[in-house]
């Protein structure tokens, strides 16, 4: 039998190329190893999205983005987390069994305690308790389907830790392998996409490629990457440019060859690296493109994907719970 491996997708904002190369590329390879489940966190992300519209919209939208990279809804299974309420009746059943302490413990949690310090506010102004109990829930989206592995980032790497901690104390008190013990599969350091000031692209810097821009606005942006005042016929260094570190992820080895030669022997301007860097992301993306467009103007059919995903993963979230439920006593 394939081990089972689980991973969540918060509905945060639009795509961009540095979420594509970080996190949807290599979770969609574990498919071929893995029995690979993929879900929205929808009820994660309402911790911190309060806009009903914007909610509502960017859920559809990253499902489509997901589709539209390659997740083939027929080998895996892919749910929304609110279609699952075995999810949150297991969420109820671990607080039980999660010391507050653990939680005053965690990152993001002691992050916002920390800021609010800094700016002499009240510790827990604006601190939600869907913030707080947030590794209550991760792990009860991970132990609900017997996960055996968790591939995360390293920033996600104390929420696995937490979810170990809660199942083992869990299956420590009833002297029996109650819940599965889930591993963190940590992605080495999957190259940071740089963004278009050079920083790491993200949402939060302003500074991104979209993923599925209509190809007017994808040039527009790329047109936009700072670069220094060299030059048209000065040298440039391939290996400080993030032009030529995003054309790499798009060209092919020839292609990288050829245009860092021409950095090197001067007479090419920005303008130019720009022009030729937007060719080579506009041949690999449009065809990602078209996809997203054709499922995004149909939503009704996303959300179907998304039932009958759920329909999969219901039944086996209810043994789960059903399993817990019989060691507790409340069956
Ligand atoms: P953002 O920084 O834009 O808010 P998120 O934090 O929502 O992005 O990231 C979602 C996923 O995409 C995470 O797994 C993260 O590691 C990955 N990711 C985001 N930005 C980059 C980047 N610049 N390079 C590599 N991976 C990235
Ligand atoms: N906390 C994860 C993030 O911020 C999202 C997430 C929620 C998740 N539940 C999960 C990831 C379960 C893996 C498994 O990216």
């Amino acid at each position: 039998m394939k081990k089972i491996s689980l991973t969540g997708i918060k509905p945060t904002g639009d795509l961009h190329i540095g979420n594509y190369f970080g996190a949807i590329k290599p979770a969609l390879e574990l498919a071929k190893e893995y029995d690979a489940r993929y879900f929205i966190a929808d009820y994660h992300a309402l911790n911190t999205v309060k806009d009903r519209k914007e909610l509502n919209s960017t859920i559809r939208q990253v499902a489509a983005g997901w589709l539209a990279s390659g997740l083939d809804p027929e080998k895996v299974i892919f749910y929304r987390q609110s279609s699952i309420p075995e999810v949150f009746e297991l969420t109820t059943m671990l607080m039980a069994f999660t010391a507050k302490g653990l939680m005053n413990r965690a990152h993001a949690y002691k992050a916002a305690v920390q800021e609010n310090s800094e700016k002499g506010d009240d510790t827990d102004a604006g601190i939600n308790m869907g913030l707080f109990t947030y590794p209550v829930l991760m792990a009860a989206d991970i132990i609900i389907f017997d996960s055996d592995v968790v591939p995360v980032g390293k920033d996600q790497v104390q929420h696995i830790e937490m979810a170990q901690d809660i199942a083992q104390s869990v299956n420590a008190n009833y002297g029996q392998q109650v819940l599965k013990i889930p591993q963190a599969a940590v992605q080495e350091d999957s190259a940071v996409i740089p963004g278009l000031d050079g920083r790491k692209m993200s949402k939060s810097y302003n500074n991104v490629i979209p993923l599925f821009a209509p190809e007017n606005t994808l040039k527009k942006t790329i047109m936009r990457i700072t670069t220094n005042s060299q030059s048209v016929e000065e040298p440039k260094d391939p290996d400080t440019s993030q032009i030529f570190q995003l054309y790499k992820l798009f060209a092919d080895d020839g292609e990288q060859s050829a245009l860092a030669s021409r950095y090197r022997s001067g007479g090419m301007g920005w303008g130019e690296a720009k022009e030729e860097l937007f060719r080579v992301i506009n041949r690999r993306l449009s065809p990602i493109r078209e996809k997203f467009d054709a499922i995004i103007a149909d939503v009704p059919s996303i959300d179907k994907i998304l039932a009958e995903g759920a329909q999969k993963a219901r039944p086996i979230a209810a043994a789960t719970v059903k399993r817990f439920r019989k060691a507790a006593g409340i069956d």
